[in-house]
């Protein structure tokens, strides 16, 4: 098995690039042939200093950021978009209560995998019908007593309770993590 049997993807640095996080986020957008909304509410977890933010308000969304730590200064000046200075699961505590909705949910929490799927889970009810989520899953490294595969699966069992998985795929700019793509079950959007 080659290490990148999709090829390996370079994206150029841009002066406007705040992270180089964004890259995992081009690049699911391209393997996946996903293209983001242009317009309507995305909800970032784990967003800060801002990259995968920067990239959804360029394509024209309102984007809430929900991170405890700071945001690039650069971004403030959108007026797209909202900073919840937080955690997730708080923020979707009051999301869910009222009755707040997204289009697309993005998650890239410094955070295990399980924990990571039950916070999705959470933010399950804030998905619009037609809505999707991108998420990237970190995993632990492989010891005698830990088997990231394990880890993996134990997610994507959790995740599958909430959601149809569309894509899940370790890409060239993951390191020890996959991406996901998820939407809604056809229940639910019937
Ligand atoms: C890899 S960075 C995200 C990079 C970001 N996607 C970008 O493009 O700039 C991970 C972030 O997850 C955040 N994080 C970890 N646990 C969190 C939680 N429970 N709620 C919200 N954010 C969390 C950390 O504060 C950190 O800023």
């Amino acid at each position: 098995m080659s290490d990148w049997p999709g090829g390996a993807r370079h994206y150029a640095q841009t002066p406007e690039q705040i992270s180089r996080a964004e890259f995992k986020l081009l690049e699911a957008l391209e393997v996946f042939g996903v293209q983001l909304p242009s317009h309507g509410r995305a909800l970032d977890l784990g967003a800060a200093p801002g990259g995968w933010t920067r990239l959804l308000l360029e394509a024209g969304l309102h984007v809430v950021a929900v991170d405890p730590a700071n945001l690039d200064p650069r971004l403030h000046e959108s007026s797209r978009l909202e900073h919840y200075r937080g955690y997730a699961e708080t923020y979707l505590e009051d999301a869910v209560k009222k009755h707040r909705r997204f289009d697309l949910i993005v998650n890239d929490m410094r955070m295990d995998a399980r924990e990571a799927s039950r916070v999705l889970g959470q933010a399950a009810p804030c998905l619009r019908p037609e809505g999707f989520i991108i998420s990237v899953f970190k995993l632990p490294h492989e010891t005698r007593e830990i088997q990231p595969l394990i880890t993996l699966k134990e997610a994507m069992s959790t995740l599958k309770k909430y959601y149809a998985i569309v894509h899940a795929r370790q890409l060239f700019h993951n390191r020890q993590e996959v991406t996901v793509i998820a939407a809604q079950p056809l229940t639910t959007r019937a």
